[in-house]
């Protein structure tokens, strides 16, 4: 079965009077446990697609289901809802909420979840521990470096058990535990199940 169906994608933005084409009749699928990755140059519309793959963004025309939802009909709430159980995001800039600390923004979506508070720390130290976070639990993300900022944020994206991670260019720090291609660095996420590929971008299901 397809975790993510997208048919004809078509994604236009206007800068002033000019019209830009961000994706022009983009269909892909993706394999539930399979993962893809998508390269192309600055500009290309890698992230706009991720976006709306993750329903971030809408497209203009075209269809996207995920896990068998179709994007295109649901609310924003029904939409809010479905990214915040089955979708783990790592934005291009990290998107860390500057006020709190690692833990707390690890923690924060299983919050918004419901997680009950004990298991909810217990859960985002042991994942930071596994990315190498241990000492900077309560560390703001302006006191970290960018490698450990990033680092963060995968393990903000996968702390919750998602079904499809949507990661933008996670492997651009030498630090990432998805950086390519140190072995180690990998093996924390295959134990848990996951698997991933990279071209420079990355998308990982389980
Ligand atoms: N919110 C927006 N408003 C206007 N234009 C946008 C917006 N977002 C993206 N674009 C334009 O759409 C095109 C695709 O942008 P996108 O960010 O998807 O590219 P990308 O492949 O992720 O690039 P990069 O590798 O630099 O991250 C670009 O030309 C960009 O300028
Ligand atoms: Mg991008």
């Amino acid at each position: 079965m397809n975790i993510v169906e997208c048919r004809d994608i078509k994604k236009t933005y206007q800068q002033g009077n000019v019209a830009v084409v961000a994706l022009d009749g983009v269909s892909l699928d993706i394999k539930r446990g399979g993962f893809i990755a998508i390269a192309g140059p600055s500009g290309s519309g890698k992230t706009t697609l991720l976006n709306i793959m993750g329903g971030l963004d809408s497209a203009d025309t075209g269809e996207v289901v995920l896990d068998g939802n179709r994007l295109n009909d649901m609310s924003q709430s029904k939409l809010a809802d479905l990214r915040l159980r089955g979708v783990g995001f790592i934005f291009q800039a990290y998107n860390l909420i500057p006020v709190l600390s690692a833990l707390e923004n690890v923690e924060y979506v299983m919050l918004l979840q419901g997680v009950p508070s004990t298991d909810r720390r217990n859960r985002a130290m042991a994942i930071l521990d596994d990315v190498g976070l241990k000492d900077t639990y309560h560390r703001r993300p302006a006191e970290l470096s960018g490698g450990q900022q990033q680092r963060v944020a995968v393990a903000r994206a996968i702390v919750s058990d998602p079904y499809i991670v949507l990661a933008d260019e996670p492997t651009n720090e030498k630090t990432s535990p998805l950086y390519f291609p140190p072995t180690t660095k990998w093996s924390w996420i295959l134990r848990g199940g996951w698997s991933c590929s990279m071209t420079g971008r990355w998308r990982m299901t389980r």
